[in-house]
C-alpha cells in the first residue's frame, strides 16, 4: 500500500498539516514519533537523552517496517531525520514541506524548540539543515513552500486520484 508521506525538517509543520490533510480527505494519520513515544512511553528528548540517538535511529527502523506492513491508506506524519534517513519513497508518495530555516525557527517558540534535542545548538541545527535538505530533495515526489489551502488542492488533484486509485484495485481484487 502506497501512503502520503509528509517530510521536512523539524517544526516544518508536517504535523498540523498532516491533521489538515487527515480532515480534508477523511483519512488517518500514522505519526512516526507518536509510534516510537507510545511504545517506549517516554517523550523524544528523555529517549535522546537515556538511550541516545542511535537508539531512536533505530527506533525509526523499526517503525519504517511497521508502516510497509499498513493495509490501508494513511497520511505518514515523519520525524524531520525518518524522511532523511529512511527509505520514503518506499512507503508511497513523497511530500516535502520545504520551509527556510528562518521561517521555520519563527514557527517554533521555545518550547517546542526544547522539545526537539537537535535544536540545542544553533550551529549545530544550521548544519543539519544544510545536509538534509538535498536528501529530502531527492526523495520527493510534491515540494510546497506553503501549507495552505492551494496546497491541500494539489496535493487533492495530482497525488489523491493514484493514491486511492490503487485502494479500488485493491478492494476489486
Ligand atoms: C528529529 C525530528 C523530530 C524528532 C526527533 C528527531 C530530527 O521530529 O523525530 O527530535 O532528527 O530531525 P519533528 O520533525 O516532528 O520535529
Amino acid at each position: 500500500m502506497k501512503h502520503l508521506v509528509l517530510i521536512g525538517f523539524m517544526g516544518s509543520g508536517k504535523s498540523t498539516f498532516s491533521s489538515i490533510l487527515s480532515q480534508a480527505f477523511r483519512l488517518p494519520v500514522f505519526s512516526t514519533d507518536a509510534e516510537i513515544i507510545q511504545d517506549l512511553q517516554m517523550p523524544i528528548s528523555q529517549i535522546f537523552e537515556v538511550l541516545g540517538e542511535d537508539f531512536f535511529r533505530k527506533e525509526e527502523a523499526r517503525v519504517f517496517e511497521k508502516i510497509l506492513q499498513l493495509k490501508h491508506l494513511h497520511i505518514i506524519d515523519c520525524g524531520g531525520g525518518f524522511g532523511f534517513y529512511q527509505d520514503v519513497g518506499r512507503l508511497g508518495e513523497v511530500v516535502f514541506l520545504d520551509l527556510s530555516l528562518d521561517e521555520i525557527v519563527q514557527r517554533l517558540g521555545q518550547e517546542e524548540r526544547e522539545k526537539r534535542p537537535l535544536f540545542s545548538s544553533k550551529q549545530e541545527v544550521q548544519r543539519i539543515f544544510a545536509e538534509r535538505r538535498e536528501g529530502y530533495l531527492k526523495n520527493s515526489r510534491m515540494i510546497l513552500r506553503k501549507t495552505n489551502q492551494d496546497a491541500v488542492m494539489e496535493i487533492s488533484d495530482v497525488l489523491l486520484p493514484e493514491l486511492l486509485q490503487q485502494c479500488k484495485h485493491k478492494s476489486g481484487s
